[in-house]
């Protein structure tokens, strides 16, 4: 499975890197915000450093203006993935794109029925919202089986992104059920390491070998 991290945070992409086990970033609007800076340099210098799928959204509602903004994006790098809304415009501008060769990741995705539509629509990636599920008290890991098994009967290529991914259950629940990406926060990713025993049995094996060190000293 692959993992991504959520966030346009250039220092946290570049720690996260730095241990190798990064496939790609999704940012969103919300994201991107808090970043100071031009966000086409900042997309751009986040593709330099991930070298893999790095997802920037539209924020144009309408058809003609998401293809407008999805073309300015995927100008930015080769890595760019054009993300658009679930809407119909999206849609729209998702079988557009993609039909272009543009890598388009449908994001704001909520329903088994919205999964299919992108995935009908060539979507490269659907971005099904599993943490916001959960905050409506509905099982959002129960979205991702369904999609599994839907794009399992029909094998269609496009790739589940399980987003708004909150703690490592998640992460590891996406992967029990076989979806292909699960983007998370890099506090999760930060997570996703921590176990006492660990810390524990490290501690115990550094002191044992001490002991044997003073006494051949
Ligand atoms: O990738 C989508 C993600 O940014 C949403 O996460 O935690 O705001 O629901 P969250």
């Amino acid at each position: 499975m692959k993992l991504f991290v959520d966030t346009g945070s250039i220092k946290d992409i570049e720690s996260i890197a730095a241990l190798g086990i990064l496939d790609g970033v999704t940012t969103n609007p919300s994201l991107l915000a808090k970043e100071p800076g031009d966000f086409r340099q900042n997309l751009k210098r986040i593709c330099e450093i991930v070298k893999g799928p790095v997802s920037g959204e539209v924020t144009a509602t309408d058809f003609a203006g998401m293809l407008q903004q999805g073309h300015d994006i995927a100008k930015i790098d080769a890595h760019m993935v054009v993300k658009v809304p679930l809407t119909r415009d999206g849609i729209r501008a998702c079988k557009a794109l993609s039909g272009e060769g543009i890598r388009v990741n449908v994001t704001l995705c909520f329903s088994a029925a919205q999964a299919l539509l992108a995935a009908k629509a060539g979507a490269s990636f659907i971005s099904p919202f599993v943490g916001r599920l959960d905050d409506i008290a509905t099982n959002g890991m129960e979205l991702i089986r369904e999609i599994v098994a839907i794009y399992s009967n029909y094998e269609f290529t496009t790739e589940i992104l399980v987003a708004s991914c909150r703690h490592p259950i998640h992460i590891v629940e996406a992967a029990k059920l076989g979806a292909d990406i699960a983007t998370c926060p890099p506090a999760v990713i930060e997570q996703m390491f921590n176990h006492p025993l660990t810390n524990i049995g490290l501690e115990k094996f550094l002191k044992d070998w001490e002991k044997t060190q003073a006494v051949k000293a």
